[in-house]
């Protein structure tokens, strides 16, 4: 394993059985071993800095009906919810003041926000707040839709792709909907001339050590700027409430692996790796991370938007998220840096 791990280290790729070998038949010792590589490439792009995106979760109305997704359509009992714009604004007044130079747009796939919405959204934040990146979050869109974001002002968009496998995306996701779309869409983002975010859950129903090697090819193809992965998290009201959720050392080392796939990528330490362990995030930043994604949502929102249960920080307000993560990233020797936060290219 350790020969693995070392050719992985040195050439930024491995071939699928190799992955499925790593992630399958992996000791401690080998994670460990992983974890020493991928600490140090971190430090070699980004040292001890850890980047900061402020995300305002504006609606959890959602068209789709993801088999996981506490805000899928049919769950019936989740009091929904828009921001206005006017919240939107104040989320990102009281965000720059807190230091943030990212705001992530995240919300369901919801039609009242029209592109025309989007679009005057994007370009009034960003004419208000020149120097720092608008990220968006929405979802599947058209080719067309995209690029008038991307006009508008938007500079980043996170996608996650789910599962690289086809038969597997089938079981997490109703039939309506498209692996192959999902990838188009991924493709479509990085030649409008986003940064692109695609990533998994880790440990979601039905995953195979396969599934997850092929998500390893899939991210090494199409070269993301951003990789999100957590923890697959059940939530009660879905069709998926009695599944096992993902675990803490799964999730560490596949953040391992991605580190040493994509050198230079931005890869936070979610709030799902948060919830499952109460240092999660903390443990994720040492084994390779390097963005935290405190919430700036109105806190008589947070509640709201329970994609899984147990969701941490749905009480607190902007600022003791924020003073927290940067607490929590100083006791562990790292601190937390309130630039834009962009990939560094390769070196
Ligand atoms: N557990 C963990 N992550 C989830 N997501 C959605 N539902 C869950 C869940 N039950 C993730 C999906 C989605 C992102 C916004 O949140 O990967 O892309
Ligand atoms: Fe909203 Fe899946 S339920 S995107």
């Amino acid at each position: 394993m350790r020969k693995l791990i070392d050719k992985l280290y040195n050439e930024t790729a491995l071939t699928k059985g190799e992955y499925v070998r790593l992630i399958r038949d992996h000791t401690q010792e080998d994670a460990d071993y992983l974890f020493t590589l991928s600490a140090k490439r971190r430090e070699e792009y980004y040292g001890k800095d850890v980047y900061i995106r402020g995300l305002i979760e504006f609606t959890n109305y959602c068209k789709n009906d993801c088999l996981y997704c506490g805000i899928r359509r049919s769950s019936k009992n989740v009091e929904r919810y828009r921001l206005s714009n006017d919240d939107i604004m104040s989320c990102c007044e009281q965000g720059y003041g807190l230091g943030f130079r990212t705001f992530v747009l995240q919300g369901g796939e919801d039609p009242y926000f029209t592109d025309d919405r989007i679009c005057s959204l994007v370009s009034t934040i960003k004419s208000e707040y020149p120097d720092c990146a608008v990220t968006l979050s929405i979802g599947e869109k058209e080719h067309e839709s995209y690029q008038a974001y991307f006009d508008a002002g938007a500079d980043r968009y996170l996608l996650r792709h789910e599962t690289a496998d086809d038969s597997h995306y089938a079981r997490l996701h109703p039939a309506e909907m498209s692996p192959w779309h999902r990838k188009k869409c991924l493709y479509d983002l990085k030649s409008i001339g986003y940064q692109v975010g695609c990533g998994f859950m880790v440990g979601s129903p039905y995953q195979t050590a396969e599934n997850l090697a092929d998500d390893m090819l899939f991210i090494k193809a199409l070269s993301p700027h951003m990789v999100g992965i957590g923890p697959f998290i059940s939530q009660h009201e879905t069709p998926f409430s009695e599944m096992q959720s993902g675990t803490l050392e799964q999730t560490l080392f596949m953040l391992g692996l991605i580190r040493l796939t994509l050198p230079n990528v931005l890869l936070p330490s979610t709030t799902a790796l948060g919830t499952i362990h109460p240092l999660g995030r903390e443990k994720g930043i040492q084994v390779g991370a390097n963005v935290v994604m405190p919430n700036l949502s109105p806190v008589s929102v947070r509640k709201k938007y329970l994609l899984y249960d147990n969701k941490i920080c749905t009480g607190d307000e902007a600022a003791e998220c924020r003073y927290c993560l940067q607490n929590r990233m100083k006791a562990i020797g790292f601190s937390v840096v309130t630039s834009r936060g962009d990939c560094l290219p390769i070196k």
